[in-house]
């Protein structure tokens, strides 16, 4: 399969899935046309094409795949929503379109934010699963990502260094966490959906997701100086203007672009055991260090 063929799939079925169980609920159509328009307005869905791709390596996807590609993509909507409030990054664009506090209101994308949140434990806690060990599996994972071990303390980390020089070591934790994390679980639970269980499997997987996880946010840092806005579909420059720690900033943009394909290598050569199974994996990470929005 082609990459382009990939991301279709990958699309398709976590589409399907999101509309299929966010369903309507009357009493709060402001809370769900806000949920919907932040699920849906034209995000790369990388996370659950590295789901389904590492699920790929272990047998066919299954619901619980499907349930897990959801989940993180819920998270992810919920943290971008929340990333971009008027407290945080203050971003009035995301995916060439208004952010969803511009577009509804700040009270509605706070509470938008906080029921995608919900959504994605109530999409991997069902009982229909019928897989109550997995799913347990499942949870622990995304609540590890998302949480205080996670993206939210990685979204602290880079508010509280709001123009203060940190160093190599500590810009790499604050990267690992707010966007690594998710990644990481992203790959994981693929691979957890499918019943793998093997020790070394995970080792590998971990490599190559701690390696793409960095390079995925290095290579954000990289297009929000390299893209112009309409590429990009947000500001260009937010980063700079906000005052922001980044790569770039710390190692200039060569210094940057040469981490982001270094790290491209190590996550390749993570996965070489996987063989020829691994093939989407591959271009995915091409993909994350080749992208320009
Ligand atoms: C943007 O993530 C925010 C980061 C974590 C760097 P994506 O680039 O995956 O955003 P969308 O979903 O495709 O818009
Ligand atoms: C956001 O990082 C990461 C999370 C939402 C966890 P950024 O603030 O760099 O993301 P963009 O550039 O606004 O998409
Ligand atoms: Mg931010
Ligand atoms: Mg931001
Ligand atoms: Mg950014």
């Amino acid at each position: 399969m082609t990459l382009d063929d990939f991301s279709l799939y990958a699309r398709r079925r976590v589409d399907n899935y999101l509309t299929q169980h966010l369903g309507q609920y009357a009493p709060a159509s402001h809370l769900q046309s806000a949920m919907t328009y932040s699920l849906f307005n034209g995000g790369k869905r990388v996370r659950p094409m590295l789901t389904y791709a590492a699920a790929s390596l272990f047998g066919e996807a299954n619901l619980l795949t499907d349930a897990s590609a959801a989940a993180i993509e819920s998270i992810h909507a919920y943290s971008l929503i929340h990333d971009d409030l008027p407290a945080m990054d203050d971003d009035e664009l995301r995916r060439g379109k208004p952010t969803c506090h511009i577009q509804f209101d700040e009270a509605t994308a706070i509470l938008a934010g906080d029921a995608l949140q919900t959504f994605a434990f109530e999409l991997l806690s069902q009982k229909t699963h019928n897989k109550a060990d997995l799913q347990l599996l499942l949870i622990q994972e995304l609540v590890h990502a998302s949480g205080r071990h996670g993206m939210v303390t990685g979204q602290m980390i880079d508010l509280s260094n709001v123009g203060k020089n940190i160093d190599i070591n500590a810009l790499e934790q604050m990267h690992q966490h707010k966007t690594g994390a998710l990644i990481r679980a992203s790959i994981r639970m693929g691979a957890i959906s499918t019943g793998a269980k093997n020790e070394k499997d995970f080792a590998a997987l971990d490599a190559y997701a701690n390696a793409i996880g960095l390079a995925f946010q290095v290579q954000d840092d990289i297009i929000d100086i390299t893209s112009d806005t309409t590429t990009l579909g947000k500001t260009q420059f937010s980063d700079e203007e906000a005052n922001k720690p980044t790569y770039p900033k710390l190692l200039g943009l060569e210094g940057a672009q040469a981490l982001a394909l270094n790290l491209h290598d190590q996550a390749i050569e993570s996965i070489s055991p996987f063989g020829d199974a691994a093939q989407p994996l591959v271009e995915l990470a091409n993909y994350i260090i080749g992208r320009n929005h």
